[in-house]
């Protein structure tokens, strides 16, 4: 059977598909952000109680306060996307989150205890005490298995050749495991929230270290080494990702296509400037050279996107319906709601200084 027989047709959209596109991978960047801030300074975390005595205090006390906010932008910066991605690619991602449903939807029941987790782990004193490692531990597991079933539905979405299982496997259970990208593109998405998560340290350690925080210095260090060390493996992480990919897709990377290959080199300017500042204990240019890194990486993926795609559609041939006003009603509620984050976050920061002695 010709898979292109399953993809459904597509919606109208009401305005031009760059629109779409660019608030794409500008939402998916923040939810990105946060997304390896959340899982690296957890694991980073994890790591550290698990190296502390039993009897000492808490290695991460600072940590623990940010990891709940970590989770909340995380999702709440996953929404946005999701929409976004529905409006262009809605025929293929709405197809795998079908055929992978059971899972799919048991997202919402894994993020409940996984953001509990992080709760406990928060604000696990007196009875709780014990519980606190096992729980940042289970929070960090539910965390990753969120990450997985991500994965599996961006790469099931542009192999439509898979959808035929469903034919075998209609009640909603297909991951996308015989795709020979799936481990590794994973493994690169964790490892890069490691280097994340050890950035995200370094930046708090340096605004600790400006209220004049005993020990601020050491931790900057150790988020930078951190970053740096995770970066390296990323890269180790990065080549075999793009060579399993379909010869088709990643040889436009390699000298296939001009723009490919550009942004993508570029990709690989910008990571060797980050692993540079960051062995350096840079931190600002670190942050800098890693915001662009992510950026390209992210137009990279969008090409690849593109390409798995291009086969049987592109965003191009989507039909446009003009109207306008709905695009207008939610730009206006963006700048609303990023006004009312920002004022939210300077409310809690002062009732977090009113409470401590
Ligand atoms: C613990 C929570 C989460 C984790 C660890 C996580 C992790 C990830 C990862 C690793 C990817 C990349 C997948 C790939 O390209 O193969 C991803 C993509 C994405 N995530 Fe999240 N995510 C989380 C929560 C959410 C939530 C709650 C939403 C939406 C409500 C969301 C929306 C998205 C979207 C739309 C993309 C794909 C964007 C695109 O393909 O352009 N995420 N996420």
């Amino acid at each position: 059977m010709d898979p292109a027989l399953l993809i459904p047709t597509p919606d109208t959209i009401p305005a031009p598909w760059g629109w779409f596109q660019f608030f794409l991978i500008l939402t998916f960047f923040v939810h990105l952000i946060f997304m390896n801030a959340m899982i690296g300074s957890a694991a980073i975390t994890l790591v550290r109680e698990l190296r502390t005595p039993p009897h000492d205090p808490s290695a991460c006390r600072d940590l623990a306060n940010k990891l709940p906010y970590t989770i909340a932008f995380a999702v709440n910066f996953g929404v946005a996307p999701l929409l976004f991605l529905q409006v262009l690619y809605g025929h293929f991602i709405y197809t795998s989150s079908i055929l992978m449903g059971a899972y799919w939807l048991s997202i919402i029941a894994i993020i409940i205890p996984a953001y509990y987790g992080a709760y406990i782990y928060k604000m696990g004193e007196g009875r709780l005490i014990a519980y606190r490692k096992p729980a940042l531990a289970v929070s960090l597991v539910l965390m990753m298995l969120i990450g997985f079933l991500f994965v599996n539905n961006m790469t099931l979405m542009q192999r439509p050749a898979a959808w035929l299982q469903y034919f075998n496997q209609p009640n909603g259970t297909i991951l996308n495991l015989d795709d020979p990208t799936l481990i590794i593109r994973y493994l690169h998405f964790m490892v890069a929230s490691v280097a994340g998560g050890g950035l995200f340290l370094a930046i708090l350690a340096f605004f600790q270290q400006r209220k004049g925080i005993i020990g601020a210095e050491a931790r900057i260090k150790s988020g930078l080494k951190w970053f740096t060390y995770a970066t390296v493996v990323e890269v180790g992480t990065g080549i075999p990702f793009l060579f399993t990919m379909p010869k088709e897709v990643h040889q436009l990377f390699v000298g296939g296509a001009l723009g490919h290959t550009a942004l993508f080199s570029a990709a690989m300017l910008t990571t060797f400037f980050a692993i540079y500042y960051g062995a350096k204990e840079k931190l600002w240019p670190t942050t800098v050279a890693l915001g662009l890194t992510m950026l390209l990486m992210i137009l990279v993926r969008d090409l690849a996107r593109q390409a798995y795609l291009a086969p049987y559609f592109k965003p191009a041939d989507l039909t446009v319906a003009p109207q306008l006003s709905p695009l207008y009603l939610f730009l206006l509620f963006l700048i609303i709601g990023v006004g009312v984050v920002i004022y939210m976050l300077k409310l809690a920061a002062n009732a977090g200084k009113e409470v401590r002695p």
